[in-house]
């Protein structure tokens, strides 16, 4: 929206003035976008510190407020209120479904899970030992060759089959690298069981035995899921828009998500936090890590601490802490070692003058990992599950993206500090 306000540079002489554009919560931003045709120059904003790349109705964060917005609604709210599926509906639709439409879309999903056949012999591709993350981007991506009406993208009905396809199809495909993992043979999806519950069939079940689902678990891995739906213009999200900026196969596009989610400083930060816990390994040694993290010639960082946006909690990291208690507490796990590890190490950092400072404070990861692990979730897998539950904020996005009217494919600017122009010296003469 734009206002009454301008901003007003005066660069080598000339003034020039640019709109000021104001949302509905969050920083007002300065529209730049003809500041290269009226002056030549461009900005420069790496990791896009100062830079909002689109306008978005999807997800808020106040980062000083350690609030979390999906479609206006907090996210204590809907993890304590809806399941999964219904945040999935609200994220893409804008609305939370009424009792009707919530039965019909859960329908809609479970005609969805099963996958080709065919893709089988995607993962038979694999090494065994592959990490899942690998599999997860080549099985993603794979997925366009088997779609080609998810290519007219200017179709509402084929953008929304997409979307459907994929939140229906990820549980099973995380499940099925999980089985290739440990050769055990893939298990087919169960329309009786609920989304999550589903997941957890295919994940634990075997052909041999019946696989009966624990309500408490089911219910803490549903808003695990919730948790990671969407986070706004973060790497991976920002990814996917950029490759589908270009008119690309949002199958593919998912897939170019999920490689970038998979980098400790962003969704692999859960599995790297649990390896942080073990190699701590005792309350102990809390302080040398401690003293580690703030040491500069050391590249030791803590994993599950900090965040570009939050400098205060992270709302999720909240919710993680209490979804790990419970699972801990319905598997007799009370006192695990590496909760209690992390509880003490939590507390040692937010009373240490150099994270109060940098205002760094665990994120959703801290926790999360714990958390998997006592579901029975190897740490290999951490980030599958997480990117199981970002494709609902991925595809949303996507198709914010392409319906978007200034949409626009995606081309930043440079700084070139490379050589001059020169000419090539013929190669006897170098
Ligand atoms: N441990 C120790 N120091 C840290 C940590 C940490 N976990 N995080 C940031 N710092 C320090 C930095 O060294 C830097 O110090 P300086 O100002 O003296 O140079 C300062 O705090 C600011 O940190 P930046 O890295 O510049 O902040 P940025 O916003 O770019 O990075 C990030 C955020 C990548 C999340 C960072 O905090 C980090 O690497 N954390 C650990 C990995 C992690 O948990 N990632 C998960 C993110 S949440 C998610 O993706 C779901």
């Amino acid at each position: 929206m734009s206002t009454n306000r301008t901003a007003n540079f005066a660069v080598d002489g000339k003034h020039v003035e640019f709109p000021v554009m104001s949302g509905t919560h969050g920083n007002d931003v300065i529209d730049i976008r003809t500041l290269g045709a009226k002056t030549g120059l461009f900005t420069y904003d790496p990791g896009f510190l100062s830079t909002a790349s689109c306008q978005s109705k999807v997800t808020y964060i106040d980062g000083d407020k350690g609030e979390l917005l999906y479609r206006g609604y907090p996210i204590e709210q809907l993890a304590e209120q809806c399941n999964f599926l219904e945040v999935a509906y609200l994220l893409r639709n804008g609305e939370l479904p009424n009792a009707e439409k919530k039965t019909k879309f859960e329908d809609t999903i479970k005609k969805h899970t099963m996958v080709h056949e065919q893709l089988v012999k995607f993962y038979q591709g694999f090494r065994r030992d592959a990490h899942p993350m690998a599999v997860m981007v080549g099985v993603v991506g794979a997925l366009s060759a088997f779609y080609h009406d998810a290519h007219d993208f200017s179709d509402a009905e084929h953008r929304s089959i997409s979307f459907n396809r994929l939140i229906a199809k990820m549980p099973t495909i995380v499940a099925m690298t999980y089985k290739y993992s440990v050769g055990q043979p893939f298990m087919y999806p169960r329309n009786d069981l609920d989304y999550t519950a589903n997941f957890m069939h295919m994940m634990f079940g075997t052909p041999a035995e019946e696989y009966k689902p624990n309500p408490v678990l089911v219910r803490a891995l549903d808003v695990i899921f919730t948790l990671h739906a969407d986070h706004e213009q973060n790497a991976s999200t920002s990814t996917v828009r950029l490759a589908g900026s270009s008119g690309a196969n949002p199958f593919a596009c998912i897939s170019a998500g999920i490689a970038c989610l998979w980098g400790p400083a962003h969704g692999g930060a859960n599995e790297a936090c649990l390896e942080m816990l073990e190699e701590i390994g005792d309350v102990s040694r809390v302080g040398e890590y401690i003293k580690r993290a703030k040491d500069k010639t050391d590249n030791f960082k803590l994993m599950g601490f900090g965040h570009r946006v939050y400098k205060n909690f992270d709302p999720r990291a909240r919710l993680m802490s209490k979804v790990c208690a419970d699972v801990l507490s319905e598997l007799g796990l009370e006192n695990d070692r590496l909760f209690k590890l992390a509880k003490e190490l939590e507390k040692i950092a937010l009373e240490d003058d150099y994270f109060i400072e940098k205002k760094l404070y665990p994120n959703v990861d801290f926790y999360s990992g714990i958390v998997q692990k006592a579901l029975g979730i190897p740490t290999s897998m951490f980030t599958c599950i997480f990117a199981l539950a970002r494709t609902v904020g991925w595809m949303t996005q996507w198709e914010e993206m392409i319906t978007d009217p200034e949409y626009k494919i995606g081309r930043p600017r440079q700084l070139y500090t490379g050589a001059a122009r020169r000419d090539v010296i013929q190669i006897a003469k170098r």
